[in-house]
């Protein structure tokens, strides 16, 4: 038996996105309101329980006015894992595992529970460090809405709505020139955003990971489109897409390699299609954007609920587990299961389906589609 909770701590872990500010009010308000306890914010992700002097008590008075911010008041970073901590001696860079110093950190500051909030990449370190003995229950949160066991997570409404008022605009330039513009969207190897995206935002041709695309597929389209009149065309491609024989496309980096960011297949497509065809095309990369301003309410709604339901769970003993919206209600589920693989797009979604009913080309035929 664990002694009853006095205190609990919460940290943002990995890319920020709209309604990491509405979870912490959550947490904060329902923990001090329902419980009594206290709340520790952890500043920077998981480094802030390895560097000193890096966490606060939060009251309702640092919560107050933050439900409408993006971004997180706690800071957040992606290139903190403890089981692989980089450090600087002398000009060179270590890496070590630091996670028996972030167990003893929290245990110092008297944190009975840790609060994660992150994607896939920071949920497993709260998995692995609840093997170690640390006490965690995860929040899910990113725009690229690929975390198995809940139906979204917040954050991604706002980036499609985001993503949809680009191509509302994009439209308008494209049908004046009698262009084609291609849109390049985020999403890691999932192609939530582009699929949905593209279809609030009227697109012609939607490219996403899970299906590799065929250049022939995507002229056929836009030729079709001209033989009835329409001289434009809106291509969206996820960062992840690739060609049937092609790699996915990834951003130089400085340094050896060891980090791999996704992005310019933009660019890679429209001059692929520059070759292929006869259209003047244009590229707008919507880039981090999506992770910006303020969320949806829907956004609001899902991230308040998360942290509500996040301390409840502390209050009933349900360690290492995620809250999850399933079935329109909050549930939750065991972390290790939300982790275990990134949720994609499954072919025979009703979203595939809806596109195919558009007669929005997905870059290659129905029957490959259908039977990969
Ligand atoms: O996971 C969220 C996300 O925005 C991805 O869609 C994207 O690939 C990545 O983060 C970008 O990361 P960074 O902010 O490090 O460039």
């Amino acid at each position: 038996m664990h002694s009853p909770i006095k205190r609990i701590g919460v940290l943002t872990g990995g890319g920020d996105c709209p309604g990491l500010n509405a979870v912490i009010r959550a947490v904060v308000k329902t923990a001090i309101n329902e419980y009594n306890w206290e709340v520790i914010g952890i500043e920077d992700g998981f480094e802030g329980l390895i560097l000193p002097n890096k966490t606060r008590k939060l009251s309702f008075t640092d919560v107050r006015g933050i439900l409408p911010r993006g971004g997180t008041i706690l800071g957040t970073t992606n290139r903190a894992n403890p089981f692989k901590y980089e450090i600087e001696t002398n000009n060179q860079v270590q890496i070590i595992d630091a996670s028996d110093e972030v167990v003893s950190r929290a245990s110092e500051l008297g944190i009975d529970v840790l609060i994660v909030i992150g994607g896939d990449g920071s949920l497993s370190i709260a998995h692995e460090l609840q093997q170690k003995g640390l006490r965690v229950v995860g929040v899910p949160k990113t725009i690229d809405n690929d975390i198995l066991e809940t139906e979204v997570t917040f954050g991604f409404d706002t980036a499609l709505n985001t993503a949809m008022e680009a191509l509302d605009k994009l439209h308008t330039t494209a049908e004046s020139h009698h262009r084609v513009i291609v849109l390049e969207v985020m999403g890691r190897n999932a192609g939530w955003i582009a699929l949905e995206a593209g279809m609030a935002g009227g697109a012609d041709v939607i490219l996403i990971p899970e299906i590799p695309y065929k250049l022939d597929a995507i002229a056929e389209k836009m030729d079709a489109r001209n033989k009835r009149g329409a001289m434009f065309s809106i291509v969206v491609v996820a960062e992840g897409a690739r060609r049937v024989d092609g790699d996915m496309v990834y951003q130089e980096e400085p340094g050896d390699g060891s980090t791999k960011r996704l992005g310019g297949i933009g660019e890679v497509l429209a001059d692929e299609l520059r070759d292929c065809c006869e259209y003047e095309v244009r590229v707008t990369v919507l880039g981090h954007l999506q992770r910006g301003g303020s969320p949806s309410a829907f956004d609001r709604l899902l991230a308040s609920r998360f942290g509500t339901m996040a301390v409840h769970l502390c209050a009933e003993g349900k360690l290492g587990h995620m809250v999850a919206l399933q079935c329109g209600e909050i549930s939750a589920v065991p972390i290790a299961d939300a982790v275990a693989r990134q949720k994609l797009v499954p072919l025979d979604s009703d979203f595939v389906r809806t596109a195919f009913g558009l007669d929005i080309s997905l870059g290659n035929t129905r029957r490959v589609i259908l039977n990969p």
